[in-house]
């Protein structure tokens, strides 16, 4: 089945996504909290960075089948600043994975017109990564294909939290009036800035926390939680997320369409 969609940044674009689906109901950005790697190492006797290796994957392929469906945006929890709490030699091979990957990936999601954004304290990212990450970037800023955003060394209260301070500053140098503040202005402070939320946040491995992701940004994304662990999030996982986001009745804290109908009669 095929769509003539806009991505986020409003480039139209032909999609196919599979059949069953509502191509004119999938979300514009999808959220991921890819869990997991872990256990599905240890259930298969390996050692977790195998499970870390094999997730790597499974983000490439969930990247590419969003970009074909159609999807504005995907936001992916690679790191946060929680994970500094895991052993050293973990998160030594998870900083170096992810440089190897960035410089092994690069020239496909320029090819492919992703742009790549990546979320969070970055200056807290060891000096190598923190260069590839601007030469993303940069590389990467104009392409009009699917908004990757990867969250790294990110917590949503620190956002938050650095967001607030952005704006006392401004307003403590008279630039901005605080009674002023609102949703808008506050938002537009936020590292997702000039994103749509997501509609969607999949997570992965049975676990039912949002543990600091996008805080603000998921307030009315629909939630779904599958067991299976990430290495193993595939074509058919990421249909059945569709398939559920697409039954759920969106009110966004209003009726939905029919009962408001009922009451109208
Ligand atoms: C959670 O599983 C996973 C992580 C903390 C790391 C996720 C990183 C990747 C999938 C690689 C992404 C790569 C790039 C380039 C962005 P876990 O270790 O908490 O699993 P467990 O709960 O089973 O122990």
């Amino acid at each position: 089945m095929s769509r003539r969609s806009a991505t986020s940044s409003g480039h139209p674009k032909v999609c196919a996504c599979p059949s069953g689906l509502d191509p004119y109901r999938l979300p514009n950005h999808v959220a991921v909290i890819m869990d997991g790697n872990g256990r599905w190492a240890k259930a298969r006797g390996l050692p977790r960075m195998v499970g870390h290796r094999a997730g790597v994957e499974a983000l490439k392929r969930t990247l590419r089948l969003c970009s074909d469906w159609g999807i504005g945006a995907l936001t992916a929890y690679a790191f946060s600043t929680e994970n500094w709490s895991r052993p050293g030699d973990e998160v030594n091979f998870l900083m170096t994975l992810f440089e190897r990957v960035l410089q092994r990936e690069l020239e496909s999601l320029e090819r492919e017109k992703v742009r790549i954004r990546f979320l969070g304290d970055l200056e807290g990212l060891p000096l190598g990564l923190q260069e590839l990450i601007s030469e993303a970037t940069e590389l990467t800023v104009r392409n009009n294909g699917i908004h990757f955003n990867v969250c790294t060394n990110y917590g949503g209260r620190r956002e938050l939290v650095l967001a607030a301070q952005k704006l006392a500053q401004r307003a403590a140098r008279g630039d901005l009036d605080p009674t002023l503040i609102d949703e808008n202005s506050f938002e537009a402070e936020l590292l997702t800035a000039g994103e749509v939320d997501p509609d969607l946040l999949i997570r992965t491995s049975g676990e039912r926390r949002i543990s600091n992701f996008l805080l603000w940004q998921l307030a009315y994304a629909e939630i779904h939680v599958t067991d299976v662990c990430w290495p193993d999030f595939d074509e058919v996982a990421l249909t059945q997320a569709l398939f559920d986001y697409q039954s759920r009745c969106r009110r966004f804290g209003g009726l939905d369409p029919i009962a408001a109908n009922h009451l109208g009669s």
